[in-house]
């Protein structure tokens, strides 16, 4: 192993986490080629292979899942000796990295911009997945902070609320119950229904809320993403359930119905596995974001 680099570790930890080159090339803004190269000359160095394909799907080796784990450890001792080195020189410097549910990349960016400018040495990796997302990469410590809305149980973690997240039913901006008022909830079972993707914290908190009242909706669509929920509510396919803040700029567009039990109340949790030491830099975007968005409230609360 006295070859091996650490860049080549690096490659390697985004390969095997993927199970792809190609998205480890992406990840590493790298091309496919120089990917493969690394791990070809890691491999040389280990003396074994670290991955087989069998049909299209890559796997890690013994030596390779042993490779992972010695890498992720690698890793995560030389990211407690830059915290370490940044709190010895009390420099407010360094990455911040960052993983949001998707709804949040809808106003983190917006306060990410003020906090650059208050702190231009620090970089920031921004991270957006769904629920299922998050907490798959809060399990394997990839990041700093987390940022979603519905506080994993199963796993050890300090959580700071700093943000209402309120959902609400979205229709096409003329739809038939726009004007109504106190619709009873038992309606939306004969509107045809937008449903986000399993693994989604929407999907779940308005799952539980139909269940709750026993109302069975006709799930027209199931979409991946809030903007393309969005489009299709904007196309008239049907209406949804959506986080508020998914709403910052086109709420002309669409209309929200006043349906009994909602909004569903939730709120947005800055949250990191209990074990984990906050750099200075992550501690600073903590207490940022919690000024921040006091003002943010003030700014969202006023149309719906
Ligand atoms: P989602 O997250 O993107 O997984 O739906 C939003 C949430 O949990 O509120």
């Amino acid at each position: 192993m006295n070859q091996a680099t650490l860049h080549q570790l690096k490659v390697f930890e985004a390969a095997a986490r993927h199970g792809s080159f190609t998205r480890a090339a992406e990840e590493l803004f790298l091309t496919q080629p120089t990917v493969s190269m690394q791990i070809k000359q890691l491999t040389k160095s280990v003396g074994l292979p670290l991955f087989e394909q069998v049909g299209k799907r890559l796997f890690l080796t013994e030596a390779g899942r042993e490779l992972f784990a010695t890498s992720r450890e690698i890793f995560e001792t030389i990211a407690q000796f830059e915290i370490k080195v940044a709190n010895l020189k009390g420099l407010k410097q360094g990455q911040l990295r960052l993983a949001v549910v998707t709804t949040a990349k809808y106003f983190i960016p917006r306060l990410l911009g003020p906090f650059c400018e208050l702190y231009p040495g620090i970089d920031i990796s921004l991270q957006v997945t769904n629920h299922d997302g998050i907490l798959e990469r809060m399990s394997s410590n990839l990041d700093d902070l987390y940022i979603m809305s519905q506080v994993p149980d199963h796993l050890d973690v300090n959580c700071q609320p700093f943000l209402e997240n309120p959902l609400v039913v979205f229709a096409p901006l003329h739809h038939r119950l726009a004007k109504e008022k106190n619709i009873p909830i038992e309606s939306l079972a004969d509107q045809p229904f937008i449903m986000r993707e399993p693994g989604s914290g929407t999907r779940r908190a308005v799952q539980s809320l139909f269940e709750e009242h026993g109302v069975k909706v006709k799930v027209k669509l199931e979409l991946g993403s809030n903007e393309a929920i969005k489009q299709a509510i904007a196309g008239g396919l049907g209406i949804s359930v959506l986080s508020r803040h998914t709403l910052l700029t086109d709420a002309a567009e669409f209309s929200i119905l006043d349906v009994q039990h909602f909004p569903i109340k939730r709120s947005w949790y800055m949250v990191y596995p209990s074990g984990k030491q906050l750099s200075i830099v992550a501690r600073t975007y903590f207490d940022y974001l919690l000024e921040a968005a006091k003002s943010f409230v003030d700014q969202t609360n006023t149309g719906l």
